[in-house]
């Protein structure tokens, strides 16, 4: 099929996605537990996508590079890989499914998906709307079940040329140990231990509402959420204080609810892991100055909902602020001065993402320089990438690939170099070039 073909039937998936964006972000909050509003966010990232690999199919997909001869033409296109697996996770089941399934099919693959068995049913609704669309049957392959027999067959499966895997290091690793036995190509996205930067001369206002939400938006479910907050000391008690007034004001509940601002932790086991971590934080001698506990009672009891918590007193080499929480656990560290920011933020085995709010420009470019990760904000908090910009981390947080825009397609093409000699003659590449040597 032409890739024009195919990038039709992606532009019809993106019409019916913007038809069902509110029917999908119901699907997505009701087993998720985000918002709606942040829900219909994540669709929109689906959209934003498809209409990006609608328009790559009318751009160039290789080079034309000049050749050492006369005679001589070459160039580079991209082949499909063959068959991708692509195995992503609860938080945003919409959203990383499609970054990796666009650009997967628009490059001619074949696609054999595992979604998480905590959110199957809005990545079942995309692989609908894709058949609405128009794929023929068989080019995508959902698989639904838990774990390790089926993310095995697809990355030991010889079949299986490329993974994608979005979740934690640990799986991560393993993945990336077993397909490289059989050299596969993986894209990770791991996790993060993301620092959030606010210097002395920061607009405080705008700085607090970055923390706010990058801290807790998606219950601090995302792989980008701010887990700490690198304050410098001489604002310190006065940015707490504002911080603490925003932070008590957020309204937990149903996501359904249009109110709602953060919804519940995904499940009991989750809720189980991000309450060890409290715990820890307190042993370390970590002061815990707001939340940290379930929220029960009444309509609380429909999920597992748990006040946003702040930890002050914390030190760089304390579990809660080298680990990754994923959840709505916040870590204050105070720094002196930028110097012990740009250290501390780079204290951790994970680079994602990262943010730092100054209205100095020479530090901020300094910054943008030196911190260790993939995405680096000024004056805007660590999550809420564009999607049309290169997505994933350095460190633990991954292996060098990007989703998004253009850099998604890097992992999901095959590159030939094709050299077309029609000069009707032997020509030796670096050889036949120096022509005095030749002649003695
Ligand atoms: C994730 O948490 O895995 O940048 C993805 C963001 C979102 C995507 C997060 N656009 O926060």
């Amino acid at each position: 099929m032409p890739i024009q073909e195919r990038a039709d039937i992606i532009g019809e998936f993106g019409n019916l996605l913007i038809k069902e964006k509110e029917s999908l972000a119901r699907i997505i909050t009701r087993e998720n537990g985000k918002p709606l509003r942040e829900a219909r966010g994540e669709v929109q990232e689906g959209i934003d996508t498809a209409s990006f690999a609608y328009s790559k199919a009318k751009t160039d997909l290789g080079v034309t590079v000049p050749s050492e001869f006369s005679g001589k033409f070459a160039y580079t296109m991209v082949n499909p890989v063959g068959t991708v697996g692509i195995i992503t996770p609860w938080n945003f089941p919409v959203a990383i499914l499609c970054w990796n399934l666009i650009p997967s099919l628009l490059m001619g693959n074949t696609v054999v998906f595992k979604p998480s068995p905590e959110a199957p049913a809005a990545s079942s609704k995309v692989i609908e709307l894709f058949l609405e669309s128009g794929i023929p049957k068989g080019v995508i392959n959902i698989v639904h079940g838990v774990g390790k027999t089926i993310v095995e067959e697809i990355v030991e499966n010889p079949d299986v040329r490329v993974i994608s895997f979005t979740g934690s290091t640990r799986v991560g690793r393993k993945i990336a140990e077993l397909a490289g036995r059989n050299l596969k190509r993986v894209g990770l996205e791991l996790g993060g231990k993301n620092p959030q930067i606010v210097l002395e001369d920061a607009d405080l206002e705008n700085a607090v509402q970055g923390a706010v939400w990058g801290a807790f938006a998606t219950t601090g479910q995302r792989c980008t959420s701010t887990s700490r907050l690198l304050l410098q000391e001489n604002i310190y008690d006065e940015f707490l204080e504002l911080f603490l007034k925003k932070v008590k004001e957020i309204k937990i509940g149903n996501g359904l609810d249009e109110e709602t601002e953060i919804g519940p932790i995904i499940n009991e086991r989750r809720l189980d892991t991000i309450l060890q971590y409290i715990e820890s934080g307190k042993n370390e001698g970590a002061k815990l100055l707001l939340g940290g506990k379930r929220i029960c009672g009444d309509k609380y009891d429909k999920g597992f909902f748990l006040e946003p918590t702040v930890f002050t007193d914390v030190n760089s080499k304390m579990k809660i602020a080298q680990e990754e929480i994923l959840g709505p656990v916040l870590s204050i560290i105070k720094i002196s001065d930028f110097q012990e920011g740009i250290e501390i933020a780079n204290d951790v085995d994970y680079g994602l993402s990262s943010s730092i709010y100054t209205k100095n420009i020479d530090l901020a470019m300094e910054a943008v320089e030196r911190l260790e990760a993939g995405m680096v904000y000024v004056n805007a908090p660590t999550i809420g990438a564009e999607c049309h910009m290169p997505f994933g981390g350095v460190k633990s947080s991954g292996n060098g690939f990007r989703e998004g825009g253009q850099w998604a397609y890097e992992l999901y093409g095959e590159i030939k170099a094709v050299t077309i000699d029609y000069s009707e003659k032997l020509q030796k590449a670096q050889i036949d070039r120096f022509k005095d040597e030749r002649k003695s």
